[in-house]
């Protein structure tokens, strides 16, 4: 049984599964259907395309059954002016309200960076979600360890770990979660896909009323720290690829500060 079948009966012929599949899976038979090719099975990347082009639902594929693959809302399609503001108005967030995130949110915002593109459709990307402040803050330590180790070679890193041993966090901010995305060494992507997926997030939980900002030290530190590496279980054959703090945000910002000009060469 082939991994992609046609159903004749609802099947209208008109070629766009085969026009959008990027393998080139399909040939057509004698009669004009598309027919999956005899080696598509090994070569296909199961990224859903023909099955989400389909407007008949003639396309069955094994391993992308119909029943998962839910019909488009048409009528939700997003405004222009308020993608342009959920992405100028995102900010990164330090000042974070002790109220917890519902779990729920979270789940909602990972669940949409399922969605994110990534090279040959690996979604090479794993998530880490820590949940309790107390862990935040005591990761946010470990990462002033190693900051500690490197002082000697950063001298900018001494403002931080003196404004830690006065009891601020300049490292996770406070705040009372943090998510943490790591991902196979082996794989050439998987720093694109990870921020990719990352941003996905992101933006995902801002829309949702959620502050988040790019843990940069974190993130360094837990490819070079064995001691944070470890307290964040990342296997051995991984790396980190990103991290966010993220919680209810304690300020609403109100304008959209000016960014640079974008340096773009038109040709
Ligand atoms: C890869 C990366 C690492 C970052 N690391 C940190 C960090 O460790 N601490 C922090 O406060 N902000 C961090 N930021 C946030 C930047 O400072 C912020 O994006 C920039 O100042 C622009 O502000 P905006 O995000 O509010 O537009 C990081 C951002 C990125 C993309």
């Amino acid at each position: 049984m082939s991994l992609v079948t046609i159903d004749h009966t609802t099947c209208r012929r008109d070629g766009i599964c085969s026009a959008v599949c990027l393998m080139g899976l399909f040939e057509v038979d004698g009669e004009g259907f598309p027919a999956f090719r005899a080696d598509g099975d090994q070569r296909c990347i199961a990224c859903g395309h023909c099955v989400a082009v389909c407007p008949k639902g003639a396309v069955h594929h094994e391993a992308l059954p119909l029943e998962e693959s839910p019909l488009l809302d048409q009528t939700l399609a997003v405004s222009v002016p308020a993608l342009n503001q959920l992405l100028k108005g995102r900010r990164s967030v330090r000042e974070f309200r002790e109220e917890p995130v519902p779990e729920e949110l979270v789940r909602e915002a990972i669940d949409a960076a399922r969605w994110a593109p990534s090279a040959v459709n690996r979604q090479p990307v794993h998530w880490l979600v820590i949940q309790t402040p107390a862990e935040v803050r005591r990761l946010a330590g470990l990462v002033v360890d190693y900051l500690r180790q490197s002082s000697k070679l950063e001298p900018r890193y001494a403002l931080f770990i003196e404004q830690w041993d006065q009891g601020k966090d300049p490292i996770l901010r406070n705040a009372p979660h943090l998510v943490v995305i790591h991902a196979p060494d082996d794989w050439i992507w998987s720093s694109v896909d990870g921020a990719i997926a990352l941003t996905q997030f992101e933006l995902a939980a801002v829309a949702n009323g959620i502050g988040t900002c790019w843990a940069g030290f974190l993130m360094r530190a837990a490819n070079g720290h064995p001691p944070l590496r470890e307290a964040l279980g990342i296997p051995g054959d991984h790396s980190v690829f990103g991290a966010l703090m993220y919680g209810f945000p304690c300020y609403q910002y109100h304008r959209v500060p000016p960014r640079q000009a974008a340096r773009v060469e038109w040709r």
